[in-house]
């Protein structure tokens, strides 16, 4: 490597990136265009926030990000990986080691305690039991639930099972958070609550966040906001919104 594209490399702090992205949906002879050519960049230890109408391929981008889905055309890096060319166990390794996903839906196994849902992660990944729960535990913390930590999860508010989900997504310490409306089924309150809580381990953990949100004032107490319409993906001012 020359020492132009060493220094070059070095001084790109980009965690996630995509170039000339497209995603078109299919079905019989219909195409539907939803990413069009959508290019941009987050360094790392940025919170962006990503708006747009509903519809307008927010869920379908981070699907893309977080190797859930692929591509038509384009690149994509995320937490400094090239999924542009990945298999698909090496895919799913990936979303294990370095993503973490928050959902609209909590998706937690009802049945199953806090802590058993938050080390799912660990387990996957093959850490025994006798340490995974113990850490679970540490994260439940984190979030103000170690007290309901032996509660099924079921049993738990909505408010609180986002809390349990958002502990899940980070237990396994990935990079990037990626969240696709981490707030939109909780009440004021609540979705105050939750958001406050990822920006503290947003900044507490040193990760680099991309919120998907119908939120404007979240999204305007994010560092970057990226809207998807039309006009495909722009950069807008926090305080335009
Ligand atoms: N698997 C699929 N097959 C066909 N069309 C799809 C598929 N997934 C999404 N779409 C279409 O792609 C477009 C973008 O959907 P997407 O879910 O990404 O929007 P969104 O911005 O997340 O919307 P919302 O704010 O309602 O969550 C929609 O028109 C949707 O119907
Ligand atoms: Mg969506």
């Amino acid at each position: 490597m020359s020492e132009m594209s060493e220094k070059s490399e070095l001084s790109d702090a980009a965690v996630i990136r995509t170039s000339g992205l497209c995603k078109v949906f299919r079905s019989g002879a219909a195409a539907l265009p939803v990413l069009e050519a959508v290019a941009f960049s987050i360094q790392r230890g940025e919170m962006v926030a990503l708006v747009g109408e509903s519809g307008s391929g927010k869920s379908t981008l981070l699907y893309l990000l977080s190797s859930l889905d692929r591509a038509t055309a384009g690149n994509v890096t995320c937490a400094g990986r090239d999924l542009t060319a990945m298999s698909d166990a090496e895919a799913s390794d990936f979303r294990n080691r370095s993503i973490g996903f928050v959902w609209q839906f909590h998706h937690l196994l009802p049945e199953f305690t806090a802590a058993e849902n938050v080390a799912m992660p660990l387990l996957a990944r093959g850490v025994a039991a006798a340490e995974a729960l113990p850490t679970a535990v540490d994260w439940l913390r984190e979030v103000g639930l170690e007290a309901r930590a032996q509660h099924r999860s079921g049993e738990l508010s909505g408010g609180e099972q986002q809390r349990v989900a958002l502990a899940r997504a980070l237990v396994a310490r990935p990079a990037v958070l990626l969240a696709d409306e981490p707030t939109g089924n909780l009440d004021a309150r609540n979705a105050e609550a939750v958001f406050t809580l990822m920006n503290r381990l947003h900044r507490d953990f040193s990760l680099t966040s991309l919120i998907a949100t119908h939120n404007l004032d979240f999204a305007r107490r994010c560092s970057r906001v990226l809207k998807l319409g039309s006009g495909g993906l722009q950069e807008v001012a926090p305080q335009s919104l």
